[in-house]
């Protein structure tokens, strides 16, 4: 049978395991799908280990999407643009990066929240490695604009400058970078939080007044209620969404990579928030 695994430290808490087999079932698609912790300095070694044991491919996460990104013989374009990967596979031609997550998460706005990004302003909490991930995706889709906003304002107009030629590209999007303090009196159709703010339960200092009329609040975490989730509800965002959607949207998108099928994502959506 083949086999698949996603590698992270820590990775029990990891939901691809039970997506993957449901879109395996769903597709008849004969694999297994496993979780592999890999020692923080021991990426490389435990993916030539997983090569040796027959593995055809990998789901990477925290912490290591850039280590994935190094150890690729061939990239994507979107994995170049990401500067990271989250997922690789084997072939005799060697390892190749790609990266699912920007395409994930405007997958999930387009399709499942059924909101269309183009000529959207769309504002990017954060300029770490989730927010990089998802930046060329979204410019993409055509906003009228993209600001960055980030706590260290010099990561985000460092992250602006990389992204310029992708977003002139794309003809008109503004994109640009700004503090939390520099929002004071702006609006957005689409405000991502891609800071790992929730994960230790901070609040952001965001303004009032920052959602524009049916404006969607969306939180790349998933599981419990963040802190920027409690804010966008008192602000009165029209939709708040947390980041299961994206979670599914982008293994539907590794599993394409690996399997040539395209799987449902609803019925799994579904079961994981009945779950
Ligand atoms: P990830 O891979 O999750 O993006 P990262 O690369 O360490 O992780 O980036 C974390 C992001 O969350 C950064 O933008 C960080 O802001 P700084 O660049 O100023 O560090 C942001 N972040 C984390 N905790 C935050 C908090 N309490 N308030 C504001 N921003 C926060």
């Amino acid at each position: 049978m083949d086999k698949y695994a996603v590698i992270g430290n820590p990775v029990a808490h990891s939901k691809s395991p039970l997506i993957h087999a449901a879109f395996a079932q769903q597709t008849n698609q004969a694999l297994e799908y496993g979780r592999v912790l890999a020692p923080l300095d021991g990426f490389a070694s435990t993916v030539r280990e997983l090569i040796d044991q027959g593995y055809q491919g990998v789901n990477v996460t925290v912490p290591f999407k850039f280590d994935a990104y190094e150890c690729a013989d061939q990239l994507s374009e979107r994995a170049l643009k990401a500067g990271a990967v989250n997922t690789l596979s084997f072939s005799a031609q060697g390892i190749v990066g790609d990266n699912t997550d920007g395409a994930g998460l405007v997958r999930d706005i387009l399709h499942n929240l059924n909101l269309p990004l183009q000529g959207k302003r769309v504002l990017l909490l954060g300029a770490g490695g989730a927010s990089e991930g998802v930046l060329g995706p979204i410019l993409q889709t055509q906003p009228t604009c993209v600001h960055i906003a980030n706590r260290t304002l010099d990561k985000a107009v460092a992250m602006v400058s990389r992204a310029k030629p992708n977003a002139q590209a794309n003809n008109t999007v503004e994109l640009e970078a700004c503090s939390f303090a520099d929002l004071a009196g702006k609006q957005y159709d689409i405000v991502i939080n891609a800071t790992s703010s929730g994960l230790s339960n901070e609040a952001l200092p965001l303004p009032p007044d920052l959602f524009a009329d049916h404006a969607l609040a969306y939180d790349m975490m998933y599981g419990r209620e963040t802190p920027f989730m409690h804010y966008a509800r008192q602000e009165s965002a029209s939709l708040i969404a947390d980041g299961l959607g994206m979670l599914v949207e982008q293994a539907a998108e590794a599993f394409f990579i690996w399997r040539g099928v395209r799987p449902e994502t609803a019925p799994v959506m579904q079961a994981m928030r009945a779950a």
